[in-house]
């Protein structure tokens, strides 16, 4: 959903209405005076040194190298300090931190300390798991502490002296750490002390108080607190990740601009693109990569972030927040897909989906009733438009009141629910993390004292949807307890459909927006729970939000079959991939918009969140009738799916546009749906390995140097299916590249057409029909052909692989199969199956064992046809499964009654009739 309504609309004409509503860094203390003391200190001596003697190494992995930073202030003849340590986690990752030591402070009503628990949101586990597969070994000499830490010649070289890390991959030099000297701590003062702290080259900009037009009643309690530092790629051209921006994949240089990539949570209502301006959510990822290297830095902070990306030779990049401990953490492979796999060891694996959250999902602001919602479902059936879900936004809800039900238009859910379950469909809801006050759940949650404080820590009240409201601090362990009560599934629960199991949450809003905050968010100085001001947390508030209602939300589906939970969120942190699938916000149905999905999508896959999407149409505005059908034909490649719209915009569901576009719009969903075995294949590939779903094209050929910047087009996972949507308005032909040295499939709109040899450019003519794609030679995809209403009726229908031979004339491929809505999976009831094909025949080999009663109930379903592309000329084939085998016709480079269960291994033999006739 939505921004900011009646409050931006004052200020639309001033300027530009984003510069002035958000913070660049001339108009962010901490970022300008961080700014100004790297212009700075090239000419100047840094006041910070390692304290020699404070020095402890250690052989383990668990601090290899402890010590003290010191900070000089000449004119106060004062030092002061920041205990250090080095520690290195499983995967080889080395975790740098510093604290600081802060003279006994008290804030008041808040935490003296920096804030250092990111961690605990961010990891998986939050006991690290340190790294026991490689020893650690650690020498030092007086000036250099060297630190071996992994396979293939990895280690730091920590200079004593110079205060940098040079850290070394395979023998090569990767990245430096401080080697520009912009290591800064600003350590803890008094108010009226300030000028005395200040070097001759710093500046006191803002440091207690905020000028910025939203921002002026900020208290800044503690004062500058910032931390800055920088980071050189070494060697690097190309920088990845730290979504969420609208922006290209490949990182700009922003050392002319105003705008570094901020990392601050907030509600940007309709956001610009080709920015380098916040978004509604952070991950502090960022990958380089090169010719058999990659390098990633991982900056553990919940602060508002800048990150100013300088190109050379190097990529060098400077880091700063607000405030927190300084972390972060340096992660090292071959491949970007290795980084992906240890991030995800650290941060957890985004786990395999429900089925249906793949299929389509329908989405308006607002479905306006119960008869609303079942025409919806009955208009897919009679154009025959495959769809799983349907959304209500705000309006469901009485007054916005969530937990209640608007009961004029929705008068019995549970009804509703029932309805929708007859064809397998399901419904999300929204639920926002501000709660309107004088109902029963802000009562509640006031009662019970787990609602976000303002400074001085009385219950904050700030407007949202619903009014004056007050917001849920989910950081609060308290919460959950509360929150899990409302989502009870029982004959009296109304609000989530009593016993119905089809229904599904949209967490929005939990930037955390506020309309009338600064930046449309909360102020900096409101309290969390623990005394954590928000200024410390904010980045990570959404993601305990969503968190909270995953807990919820599987509680409530623990006693049935259906599982396994789906959550949207708008908000989220490194961790979010962990319990909810996310989308791009509120974009515009301008052909603009539409391109920019494509990186924002691919960022936020590299920074390890890869169910995510953008909503098909564009939220804002009207698009024309090609807009929406090029939209659904790049929408139906997101990982997640859904269509959606602003509630002055005009009623655009599949059918209203009509002729030609209705027919193309339903033939683009259908081949969703046809090809969601792969995207389920691709899921479960994520859920082992991070690997993103919509796959950059330089995943494929990590060491081609052409690939690195080509961010619209992708592969779907490792498929080996590449598409090229059509993002620009009249288009007659578009330039695909064929990444590597291997035959490529035309595939348009997943019809097999002729072969070309790659590396090159190929130019192919589109029509308004067309979306271009490729199969890789070398893959083998699974399909479901037949159209269902939706993809639980799908279950049983039997599949088609498609096999595209490579130069050798071999191909592989995968294919998981599962119930789709249980973790059922997970104890064996799950199928996966490899593929291998060459000139001689095809086999299907189980990869784990299946649970024998999965496959006994599985046995019915069958592989019916089998596409060969790229095969010889012969004409039939022996099929053996088990103790049977029998003979099939290859026609047209087609076996059309394959007629093998998937539920068991399987072989089949080639022959020619010429080679039988000749012998
Ligand atoms: C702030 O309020 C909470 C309860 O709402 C209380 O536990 C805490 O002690 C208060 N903090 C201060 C500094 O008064
Ligand atoms: C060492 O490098 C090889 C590639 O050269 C890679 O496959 C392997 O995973 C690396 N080992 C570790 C533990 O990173």
């Amino acid at each position: 959903m939505k921004g900011i309504v009646i409050f931006l609309i004052l200020l639309h004409n001033v300027c530009g209405v984003k510069d002035y509503l958000f913070k660049d860094c001339d108009n962010s203390g901490f970022c300008q005076r961080n700014r100004l003391y790297a212009k700075n200190i090239a000419e100047n001596e840094s006041p910070y040194a390692v304290s020699q003697p404070s020095l402890v190494v250690s052989n383990t992995a668990q601090n290899s190298l402890t010590g003290v930073i010191t900070k000089s202030i000449p004119q106060l003849d004062e030092t002061r300090q920041f205990p250090f340590e080095i520690s290195i986690l499983e995967g080889s990752i080395l975790r740098f931190k510093a604290d600081e030591m802060r003279p006994e402070t008290s804030g008041g009503m808040i935490r003296g300390n920096r804030y250092n628990e990111a961690a605990k949101w961010a990891f998986q586990d939050p006991d690290v798991p340190y790294e026991s597969k490689y020893p650690v070994n650690v020498e030092s000499t007086d000036q250099l502490v060297t630190i071996s830490f992994g396979p293939n010649d990895t280690k730091a070289e920590f200079d004593v002296k110079d205060m940098t890390i040079k850290i070394y991959y395979k023998g090569q030099l990767q990245l430096v750490v401080n080697e520009r000297n912009f290591f800064n701590i600003e350590h803890y003062r008094k108010r009226d002390e300030n000028d005395k702290h200040l070097l001759p080259f710093e500046s006191d900009f803002d440091s207690f108080k905020d000028s910025h037009n939203t921002a002026s009643e900020d208290s800044i309690p503690l004062g500058p607190e910032s931390i800055g530092l920088d980071f050189t790629f070494a060697g690097y051209k190309h920088v990845y990740g730290i979504p969420e921006h609208a922006d290209s994949m490949s990182l700009k240089d922003t050392s002319e601009s105003n705008w570094p990539y901020r990392l601050f949570n907030v509600d940007i209502f309709e956001y610009d693109t080709d920015s380098r301006m916040p978004m509604y959510g952070s991950i502090p990822l960022m990958l380089a990569t090169k010719p058999k290297m990659s390098t990633a830095v991982f900056w553990l902070n919940a602060a508002d972030t800048f990150i100013d990306i300088h190109k050379s030779n190097d990529v060098k990049t400077h880091w700063i927040s607000e405030n927190g401990v300084m972390d972060f953490l340096v992660i090292l492979g071959e491949t970007p897909a290795e980084i992906n796999s240890k991030y995800g060891r650290l941060t957890g694996y985004a786990p395999l989906p429900p089925m249906f959250s793949l299929g389509y999902h329908q989405c308006r602001w607002n479905y306006n009733d119960e008869k609303d919602v079942l025409d919806i479902t009955s208009k897919m059936d009679e154009t025959l438009v495959p769809y799983d879900t349907i959304w209500l936004d705000v309006e469901y809800a009485d007054a916005k009141k969530y937990f209640t039900w608007d009961i004029d238009a929705f008068p019995d859910p549970e009804r509703m629910l029932k309805a929708l379950d007859r064809t397998g469909r399901n419904l999300v809801l929204i639920i926002d993390p501000h709660l309107k006050v004088g109902y029963y759940v802000s009562d509640e949650v006031r009662k019970r004292d787990l609602a976000m404080k303002n400074s001085k820590n009385e219950t904050f009240h700030g407007h949202c949807w619903p009014g004056e409201s007050v917001w849920i601090d989910t950081f609060n362990p308290g919460s959950q307890e509360y929150w899990d009560s409302l989502f009870v599934r029982s004959e009296t629960n109304k609000v989530m459909g009593g016993m119905s199991t089809n229904i599904y949450v949209w967490n929005d809003m939990n930037e955390p927006s506020v309309f009338d905050g600064p930046e449309t968010s909360a102020p900096r100085d409101n309290i969390f729970y623990d005394g954590w001001e928000h200024r410390s947390v904010h980045n990570i508030y959404g993601l305990t939000f969503h968190e909270a209602t995953f807990e919820s939300l599987t509680k409530r589906l623990e006693s049935s079959t259906r599982q396994r939970p789906f959550i949207l969120t708008r908000s989220f942190y490194a961790g979010s991939q962990r319990t909810s699938a996310m989308w791009t916000g509120d974009n515009m149905a301008k052909w603009e918009y539409l391109e920019a999905s494509i990186p924002m999508v691919l960022s936020s896959g590299i920074a390890g969140m890869p169910f995510a999407g953008a909503d098909v149409g564009g939220f804002f505005g009207n698009p024309s009738k090609e807009l929406l059908t090029r939209w659904y034909q790049t929408g139906i490649w997101y990982p997640f799916f859904r269509a959606h719209a602003h509630i002055d915009s005009r009623r655009r569901e599949p059918w209203v546009p009509g002729e030609p576009f209705t027919s193309i719009i339903r033939d683009a969903i259908r081949l969703r749906y046809a090809l969601l075995p792969t995207f389920y294949t691709c899921f479960y590939d994520s859920s082992q390995s991070g690997l993103p779903v919509m796959k950059p094209i330089f995943y494929e050929c990590p060491h081609n140097v052409d690939a690195y910047e080509i961010d619209d087009q992708f592969f779907l996972g490792n498929s080996g299916l590449m598409v090229k949507p059509v993002t620009s308005e009249g288009a007659t032909s578009v330039d695909v590249y064929l990444p590597d040295n291997e035959v490529y499939y035309e595939f348009t709109s997943g019809v097999p057409g002729k072969a070309y040899k790659g590396p090159k450019t190929v130019d192919l003519d589109v029509e308004l029909a067309d979306i271009p794609m490729f199969l890789k030679g070398g893959s083998i995809v699974a399909r479901k052909d037949r159209y269902r209403r939706s993809t639980k009726l799908m279950q049983n229908d039997p599949y088609t692989l498609v096999v595209a031979f490579d130069n050798q004339g071999k191909a592989t491929g995968k294919l998981h199969i599962d119930d789709g809505e249980s973790y059922g999976y997970k104890e064996g009831q799950e199928i996966n199956l490899q593929f291998y094909a060459d000139s001689k025949g095809i086999t299907a080999q189980f990869e784990t064992v299946p649970d024998p009663t999965y496959v006994k109930a599985m046995q019915k379903i069958k592989i019916e046809k089998i596409i060969l592309l790229g095969h010889g000329n012969d004409d039939q084939a022996l099929v053996t499964q088990g103790e049977k085998s029998w003979q099939v016709q290859i026609v047209d480079g087609e076996i059309r009654n394959a007629g093998m269960s998937v539920a068991a291994e399987w072989k089949i033999k080639f022959a020619t009739k010429l080679t039988h006739d000749e012998l």
